[in-house]
C-alpha cells in the first residue's frame, strides 16, 4: 500500500509546525496558505514567527533546500492540494470576534469550503482548529454537500494541544492524541498517520465529534482556571501577608493538584487561553448551558485584574502619585517566554496602561520587539535589557525569559536611576537582587 500523502491547510503556528512534523514522521506533505508571502517564506525554509527548532525542521524537509529530504512543499493552489492529499489537515485559526465573546469561524468555514469544492476522490479531512462544540457535525454535512466526491469524503476532528515555544516537541511527542470520528475511515487513517507517536506509547482517545471538540476547550479552561486560582491565592496572600510561591510549592506536592501552571503573576495571555474560555462561555450560552460555565467569567476577571494590580504596584513603588515624569523599564513584551507572540500580552497591556497614564515606558524583549512595535508603536523600545533600564525609576519584569534571570543586578543597578524591581512573574531570585541593593517586590509575596 502506498504511503499516505498529507496536506496541511493554513500555515500559522499550528499548520507550519504540523506540516514540518508530518514530514519528519516520513510523509510527503503539501502545505497550503492563502497568503503568498507566507508560502514564499516557507518554501525557502524560513518561518514568519519565532518558534524554537521549527526553522531547522523545515530546512530538513523543504524541497529545493540543499540536503533536505524534499518531502515538504508549499502551494497557494486549492485544486493541487485537493488532488494531492489522502488526508487533509485544516489548521486555520479561530480568533475572538471583535466586540464579542464568540470565536470567529469564518477562516475554518472558508478553508473547509474552498477545499471541499475540489475534492474529487475519497479522502479524509481532519479539523485541528479549536472550535465550538457542534462545528464538526455542521462542517461534515457541508463538505459532503460541496465535494464532487460527495460522501466519499469523511471528516474527523483531531484537536491540537501544542504550546507555543514547545510546538515541535509537543507535536512530535504529544501527551495524548484525541480523535473524533463519525465514519469508517477516520480512526484507521489517523492511526496510520500517528503510527510513530502511537508506537512510542502515546495514549489515543477515539471518541465522537462533540467530545473531541470539548476536550480541547475544557483542557484550556482547566489550565486557565489553575492560573487564576493561584492568582486569587496571591491576592489573598497580599492581603494576609502570605507567600504565594511557597504556597504553590506546598500544594503542588500533592499529586492530585500537581505543581505545573501554578506560577502566580500578571496572568495568562496569548492567542488561545483568553479567547478560548470566552468562546466556550458564548457557546454554552447558545446551548442553554451558560450556568455550567459562569465560573469562567470569574477566571477571566481574576486574570484581567492582575494587569491593573501590576500597574498599581508600579504606581505605589513610584511614590503613589501619578506616573507623569517617571521612567519605567519593562522587561518583556511577548505573552510568554520563547515566543515572539504579543497577542493579548499581559506585559504589553501593563506597559500600555502606564504609558497612557503619562509614564515614559521603555520596553525590551528578546524576540517580541517587531510584533510589539507594530501593536504599540507609541512605546519606546530599547535594544537590550541594560538600555531599557538605563535611567529607570522602576523596573518591571513581565515576561520570564531566561535572559532576564541571567541578568547581573549589579550591572543594572549601576545604570538605573532607582533600584526598584517589581517581579510580575515570580521568576527572579529575590536574594540575588536584594544582595545587589535592589528593593525587590513580587505579586503575592511579602515585602522583605
Ligand atoms: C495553550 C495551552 O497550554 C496548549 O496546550 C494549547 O494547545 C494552546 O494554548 C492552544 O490552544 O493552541 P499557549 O497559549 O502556547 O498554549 O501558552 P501557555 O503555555 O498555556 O501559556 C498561556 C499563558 O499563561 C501565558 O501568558 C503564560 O505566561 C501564562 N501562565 C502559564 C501563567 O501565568 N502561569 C503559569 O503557571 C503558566
Amino acid at each position: 500500500m502506498a504511503p499516505l500523502k498529507l496536506t496541511v491547510i493554513g500555515t500559522g503556528y499550528l499548520g507550519a509546525t504540523h506540516a514540518a512534523a508530518m514530514a519528519e514522521l516520513g510523509f510527503e506533505v503539501l502545505g497550503l496558505d492563502v497568503v503568498p508571502e507566507k508560502i514564499e517564506l516557507l518554501s525557502q525554509g524560513r518561518v514568519p514567527m519565532y518558534e524554537p527548532g521549527l526553522e531547522e525542521l523545515l530546512r530538513k524537509h523543504v524541497a529545493g533546500i540543499e540536503g533536505s529530504t524534499g518531502r515538504l512543499r508549499f502551494t497557494l493552489d486549492w485544486a493541487e492540494a485537493a488532488e494531492f492529499g489522502d488526508v487533509h489537515f485544516v489548521c486555520v485559526n479561530t480568533p475572538q470576534k471583535r466586540g464579542e465573546y464568540a470565536c470567529d469561524m469564518s477562516y475554518v468555514d472558508s478553508a473547509m469550503e474552498s477545499l471541499a469544492r475540489h475534492l474529487r476522490r475519497p479522502c479524509l479531512v481532519v479539523g485541528k482548529s479549536t472550535v465550538p462544540v457542534g462545528s464538526a457535525e455542521r462542517l461534515a454535512a457541508r463538505i459532503v454537500e460541496l465535494a464532487p466526491a460527495g460522501d466519499a469524503v469523511e471528516l474527523a476532528w483531531n484537536p491540537e494541544f501544542l504550546r507555543e515555544g514547545f510546538a515541535v516537541q509537543d507535536t512530535l511527542h504529544p501527551d495524548r492524541i484525541v480523535v473524533g470520528v463519525a465514519g469508517p475511515t477516520g480512526e484507521k487513517l489517523l492511526r496510520e498517520v500517528y503510527a510513530g507517536p502511537l508506537g512510542a506509547g502515546t495514549p489515543l482517545v477515539v471518541t465522537d465529534f462533540p467530545t473531541a471538540e470539548l476536550v480541547k476547550t475544557s483542557a484550556n479552561s482547566f489550565l486557565a482556571t489553575k492560573i487564576s486560582f493561584i492568582n486569587a491565592m496571591a491576592e489573598v496572600c497580599e492581603a494576609g501577608g502570605g507567600d504565594v510561591v511557597r504556597l504553590a510549592e506546598a500544594i503542588g506536592y500533592d499529586e492530585r493538584i500537581g505543581s505545573k501552571f501554578l506560577r502566580a503573576g500578571i496572568g495568562f495571555g496569548g492567542g488561545c487561553l483568553p479567547k478560548d474560555i470566552r468562546a466556550f462561555m458564548a457557546r454554552a450560552g447558545e446551548l442553554g448551558a451558560d450556568q455550567a460555565l459562569t465560573f469562567l467569567r470569574e477566571i477571566d476577571s481574576i486574570n484581567m485584574r492582575r494587569r491593573g494590580q501590576m500597574v498599581e504596584m508600579a504606581r505605589e513603588a513610584l511614590g503613589g502619585r501619578s506616573f507623569l515624569g517617571t521612567r519605567v523599564a519593562v522587561l518583556g513584551a511577548a505573552f510568554k517566554p520563547d515566543s515572539d507572540d504579543v497577542r493579548d500580552s499581559p506585559a504589553l497591556n501593563v506597559a500600555g496602561q502606564i504609558h497612557l497614564q503619562g509614564g515614559q515606558v521603555t520596553v525590551y524583549d528578546p524576540k517580541g520587539m517587531d510584533n510589539a512595535r507594530r501593536l504599540f508603536p507609541t512605546l519606546v523600545y530599547a535594544d537590550s535589557a541594560v538600555e531599557a533600564v538605563r535611567g529607570a525609576d522602576v523596573v518591571l519584569h513581565l515576561t520570564e525569559w531566561r535572559e532576564f534571570r541571567e541578568l547581573d543586578p549589579a550591572e543594572l543597578g549601576a545604570v538605573a536611576a532607582r533600584r526598584v524591581v517589581l517581579d510580575g512573574r515570580n521568576a527572579l531570585d529575590p536574594a540575588v537582587w536584594r544582595a545587589a541593593g535592589w528593593t525587590y517586590r513580587a505579586m503575592g509575596r511579602p515585602t522583605a
